[in-house]
């Protein structure tokens, strides 16, 4: 069923290159990811705990014979034509300058490139906390390491996916999002220590549990100059207590600079450090198939997102505490930055129905919006069809 998604994404997208190009494209495909836990730790170079999905971005590209590049955002009906050597940010851009900005990363870490044209589509809906932005920033800069055989590690195209969202996007996001959607793999989730970049890929047997993602369909404005705000606080109080970044600390010691530090940064860095051990507990909890415990686990992030954190917003606390009420469910929280996107929770299986009716239902009722299931598929991460 979902491969035969996947392949109708794919064949759509080949065909409109060749339809429009008369020749014969390369195609790479770039998922998106869950996480399961650990949020706002990775630019505190703490521990994450993510995973590709099996949906994405299906990517067509080819060498062009015109002097500028040609873009095709088919989900959008939105073309963009720019020359390589005239870059710049688009202000009224979305998807665009995710484009821009890994064009603009390769010329300036020395990579020359020809004219090329593309065209792109996803099943992977935008603003939703499933990194689409991601999915975009890898699919892209995989395909042109392809095309123009550029040589790059996949640790080196995601810091160039990452530099490209700070500097043309202007969000000063972790590595989470394109490390989970380049180096996924199917049926395993990836607890990666950000400061290290080491990673213990963990098989997600949940037994007779699933990972539902529900999509709240909010993103609220502000989401990222909030998001950036969380940074500059954390980055603040490692600066006070004299560490290069937040998870070189430990909690007690965090403790005893408490008076020192303004009330608000407090909270934000003690939440980071729960965060982190959270991680290694719902690894712990995996392995020791406790699955109550992880979903405990689960809800005590999302208590830390949104009362230390302050990241959520009323949807999404809706959604969490409606799922409590539901039998069967074991623990839900918001996933990714914040401020909407969705929730992620772990259900029985046998209670997956009544989730999704009852949650429809309830906010349906509450907001007059739609909600979207997607119980989670692990896949692999991003790679050439
Ligand atoms: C966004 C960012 C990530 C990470 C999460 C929160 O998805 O892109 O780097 O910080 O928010 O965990």
């Amino acid at each position: 069923m979902v491969v035969n998604e996947q392949k109708t994404l794919e064949d759509t997208v080949a065909g409109h290159y060749r339809q429009t190009y008369s020749s014969e494209p390369l195609m790479v495909f770039s998922p998106g990811r869950i996480n399961l836990i650990g949020e706002h730790t990775d630019y505190n170079m703490g521990l994450v705990f993510p995973a590709a999905i099996d949906l994405g971005i299906a990517m067509a590209i080819g060498l062009s014979n015109t002097p500028y590049c040609e873009i095709t955002a088919l989900d959008e009906s939105e073309v963009l034509q720019f020359h390589c050597d005239h870059l710049q940010i688009s202000p009224q851009g979305e998807w665009q300058n995710y484009v821009l900005g890994v064009v603009a990363q390769l010329r300036k870490t020395g990579h020359k490139l020809q004219a090329f044209q593309m065209c792109f589509g996803g099943n992977l809906p935008q603003g939703s906390g499933m990194s689409s932005s991601a999915a975009l920033e890898n699919a892209l800069v995989f395909s042109l390491n392809e095309l123009f055989d550029l040589q790059l590690s996949r640790e080196e195209m995601i810091y160039i996916a990452q530099a490209a969202e700070h500097e043309y996007v202007g969000v000063q996001c972790g590595i989470m999002d394109q490390y989970a959607s380049m180096f996924g793999v199917a049926q395993h989730a990836l607890l990666l220590h950000c400061k290290t970049m080491e990673v213990e890929t963990v098989k997600m047997d949940l037994q007779e549990h699933v990972l539902v993602v529900v999509n709240s369909h909010v993103k609220h404005s502000l989401a990222e100059s909030s998001y950036n705000d969380r940074r500059a606080a954390c980055e603040r109080v490692a600066a006070h207590i004299g560490v290069a970044f937040l998870s070189d600390t430990s909690l007690d010691y965090l403790q005893a600079y408490k008076a020192q530090l303004d009330s608000e940064d407090y909270q934000k860095a003690r939440f980071v450090l729960e965060e982190n051990q959270r991680v290694l507990a719902a690894r712990s909890a995996i392995e020791a198939k406790d699955w109550p415990l992880l979903g405990t686990l689960l809800y005590a992030s999302h208590q830390g997102l949104k009362v230390l954190y302050e990241v959520s917003c009323e949807e999404i606390d809706f959604l969490v505490d409606t799922a409590k009420t539901i039998d069967g469910v074991l623990g839900s929280r918001m996933m990714g930055g914040g401020f909407g996107g969705s929730t992620i929770s772990l259900v029985h299986r046998d209670a997956v129905a009544t989730f999704s009716n009852r949650l429809k239902h309830a906010y349906q009722n509450r907001f007059n919006l739609d909600c979207t299931m997607y119980p989670v598929k692990i896949g692999d991460g991003t790679r050439k069809l």
